[in-house]
């Protein structure tokens, strides 16, 4: 079953009057949480930087250490049932019933949420189309690839159209094509139906496209926060990338490469990351040919280079001194839920 079927359905029941003061929709503050009990068991994994605890604990499905979290006004711990009554969450793994077609699938969530079955009709075959998912939705889910059950999985969460949205992932593993048309239908939710989306994403690309706000999330902490023009503009005009030939004298060469940018006129911050080194500059143009120069007086082995305003990824790279890459957007997390036949 979807985790989307965890969350209650809508209520007629109105929600509560909000009981926190606080405007946002969505209001966390110093938020912690400790896995293993008290901090004495804490765990130190390297993977993972925490988004789904974050949108686990706003969706009331995890409790946290400490901190205070509010949706609409609304405490996590004191009104979990009336937050669940106006959010949606579809979660990084796969839920939907193998035995099920597409279309049943879609149409059985609409159902759980109690809407009226003309709407549960549209919806259905709105998602149908955005996902395309249309030629395929009469067979029955086991049957899908792998992408088509991540759509299937996100359609799931978007069928009954929640006053606040929760997406972890949404696009992990979708073809760019899908992958833009999600956004589309995610721009026209919030347009038309002034609907608030949290969304996590590993893509910079995707929060650039979607995001009013962003935080960056970096080994359980939040690194950096704002627009995205704003995040952007606080790491500079222009951004040079210099990669280093991968050879047996790379952190050497990394290293001296560091240092030749630090010293070049111009350049007002130099930063190391896994392939190279970042230098950013008022002025990327004059800048580059002496970067370039210098490196190779100095016969720093340069495999490439580019020159950029900055993108999100340059800000990311800058906060956690990591490149995203695509290798890093993992597989899906769970195996596909049906009978063997
Ligand atoms: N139930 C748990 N018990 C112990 N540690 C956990 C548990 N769930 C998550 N963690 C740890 O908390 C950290 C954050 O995990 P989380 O799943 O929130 O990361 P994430 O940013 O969503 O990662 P990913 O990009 O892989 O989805 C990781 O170090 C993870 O190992
Ligand atoms: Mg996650």
């Amino acid at each position: 079953m979807s985790q989307v079927a965890t969350l209650r359905p809508e209520s007629k029941k109105k929600a509560a009057m909000p009981r926190s003061s606080k405007n946002s929709v969505i209001d966390v503050r110093h938020l912690v949480k400790v896995y293993g009990g008290r901090g004495q068991e804490e765990v130190k994994a390297p993977n993972g930087a925490g988004k789904t605890t974050v949108i686990r604990i706003i969706t009331t499905l995890l409790a946290k250490t400490s901190g205070s979290v509010h949706v609409a006004g609304l405490d996590v711990e004191r009104d979990g049932l009336d937050i669940r009554r106006m959010i949606g969450y579809t979660g990084q793994s796969i839920g939907v019933d193998g035995e099920l077609t597409g279309r049943e699938n879609l149409w059985l969530i609409g159902r759980l949420y109690h809407m009226p079955n003309s709407l549960v009709d549209e919806r259905v075959e709105e998602l149908l189309e955005v996902l395309q998912l249309k030629d395929a939705a009469d067979r029955r889910a086991y049957t899908y690839s792998g992408g088509m059950r991540r759509r299937l999985d996100l359609g799931a969460g978007l069928v009954h159209h929640p006053r606040v949205l929760f997406l972890d992932e949404p696009t992990t593993g979708l073809d760019p094509q899908t992958r833009a048309a999600v956004w589309e239908y995610l721009r026209r939710l919030h347009r038309e139906e002034n609907m608030t989306i949290f969304l996590t994403t590993q893509y910079m690309e995707e929060a650039d496209q979607l995001c009013q706000r962003i935080a960056i999330i970096d080994l359980g902490k939040i690194v950096a926060e704002g627009s995205p023009a704003e995040l952007k503009a606080a790491i500079g005009a222009d951004v040079i990338t210099v990669r280093i030939t991968r050879d047996e004298a790379f952190a050497q060469s990394r290293d001296r490469a560091l240092e030749i940018a630090r010293t070049i006129p111009g350049v007002s911050r130099a930063t190391i990351f896994d392939e190279g080194v970042s230098a950013y500059t008022a002025d990327g143009g004059a800048t580059l040919l002496e970067v370039l120069r210098r490196l190779d007086a100095e016969k720093v082995p340069v495999h490439q280079v580019a020159l950029a305003h900055p993108t999100l990824d340059e800000v990311f790279l800058q906060h956690t001194g990591r490149q995203m890459r695509v290798e890093e957007v993992k597989p899906m997390s769970r195996s596909f839920g049906r009978r063997r036949r």
